[in-house]
């Protein structure tokens, strides 16, 4: 089946897993934005919202049905998230299935992550300005630690042996790193830094190292650097300002984009986009589920908001993204945010403050 470019198709189907927890609650917001930027810029969307969650998996022993990852290929322009996770399924199993699933059957190498801070009273650091925090990290999406390689030999015994293998493909590592440079000419940011720890990981990180640098020769009107990935941390926490892309694998990507969130005010408000270019995407907060929020009006819905924002400007919708991304910013400067960033809204009033500002958007055309 030859794959459509998701921009060529219309109406551009999207795929709606609120999914669990306060999954449910974002999602319900982020439809509500995207309501009001599809009439207000025309946007030839159709949501479509589909109920598998951990309800779903509980009564059927069901996480996706058969052939659910071929309609997302083949009839979805994009897949919008909104967390997966629920204590009653402690193996995570369905989680598992569809989020896993997803990134590694669709191949969405590309997990796309912008780390900004809209307003620097949100940022723990002391006397950052909100230009100090605005990088990007280009986490590879479909290998590495979470391949879920390995075993256990004797297990349960005082003489149990776990193996958990890494795998890094050169193919892997090398579009991703590529849409890492590409990413930064095509947006005016000149510094390109990879992150591994092949001082220890003398193959998989060392692999790394090879083709990074090697890739780096196309590209030499950008700076190619490198810090191991605790180095990294702290330079984070000290410096963010010296940072502009960061590209890194599975496990260490996962890690410095928490990190990333809390520079920026925090889960709540970090969104993010698992791509393969020119194919179906999905888009996602960074959030997971935080059952102990579910339906109390607490959690922010600004990640997935922004979540959603990366899938219009996917599917070229550039004006509409940046307004959605401008309401939020509005929201956040005017303390109209839930209790995670200090404010006192809930959930749902927060969609409702975001889904005004855009509505009262100038549209340009
Ligand atoms: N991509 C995903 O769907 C995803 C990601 C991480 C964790 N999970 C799953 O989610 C479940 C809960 O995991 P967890 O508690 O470690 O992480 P979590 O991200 O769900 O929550 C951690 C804490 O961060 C805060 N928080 C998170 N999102 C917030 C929001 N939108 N607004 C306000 N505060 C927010 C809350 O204080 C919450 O207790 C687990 O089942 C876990 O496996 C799913």
């Amino acid at each position: 089946m030859p794959v459509l470019d998701p921009k060529l198709q219309r109406p551009q189907k999207i795929a709606v897993l609120p999914g669990d927890g306060i999954g449910k609650d974002v999602t319900a917001e982020a439809l509500k934005v995207l309501s009001v930027a599809a009439e207000r810029w025309s946007l030839p969307l159709e949501l479509v919202s589909l109920p598998y969650d951990a309800d779903h998996f509980l009564e059927t022993g069901v996480s996706l049905p058969p052939g659910q990852m071929e309609a997302f290929r083949d009839e979805y322009a994009a897949i919008l998230i909104g967390a997966y996770g629920d204590p009653r399924i402690p193996d995570m199993r369905h989680a598992a299935d569809i989020l896993l699933g997803i990134r590694f059957q669709l191949d969405l190498y590309l997990n796309f992550r912008p780390c900004k801070l809209y307003d620097a009273r949100l940022c723990p650091l002391k006397d950052k300005r909100e230009s100090d925090v605005d990088f990007v990290v280009f986490r590879e999406n479909t290998e590495g630690a979470y391949v879920g390689m390995g075993g256990n030999f004797k297990k349960g015994t005082p003489h149990e042996v776990a193996v958990q293998e890494e795998i890094h493909t050169f193919m892997g590592v090398e579009r991703i790193c590529r849409a890492a440079f590409e990413w930064a000419r095509a947006h005016g940011r000149r510094k390109v830094l990879m992150t591994d720890k092949s001082n220890v990981m003398r193959y998989g990180h060392d692999l790394w190292q090879r083709v990074f640098f090697d890739l780096a020769r196309e590209y030499p009107d950008l700076e190619a650097s490198h810090m191991f990935v605790d180095a990294l941390c702290m330079q984070l926490i000290k410096k963010p300002e010296q940072f502009e892309v960061i590209v890194a694998n599975n496990l260490f990507g996962d890690i410095v984009t928490d990190l990333g969130a809390a520079l920026q005010g925090g889960l709540g408000v970090a969104g993010s986009a698992n791509r393969h270019p020119g194919r179906v995407s999905m888009y996602e907060p960074v959030h997971g589920s935080a059952p102990k929020h579910a339906g109390t009006g607490r959690a922010n819905p600004m990640g997935a908001i922004l979540s959603s924002a990366l899938m219009l400007e996917d599917l070229g919708h550039d004006e509409a993204a940046q307004e959605v991304e401008r309401a939020v910013v509005a929201a956040i400067r005017a303390g109209e945010t839930t209790v995670d960033l200090g404010g006192n809204l809930k959930t749902h009033e927060v969609g409702d403050r975001i889904a005004r500002e855009l509505a009262a958007a100038t549209v340009a055309g």
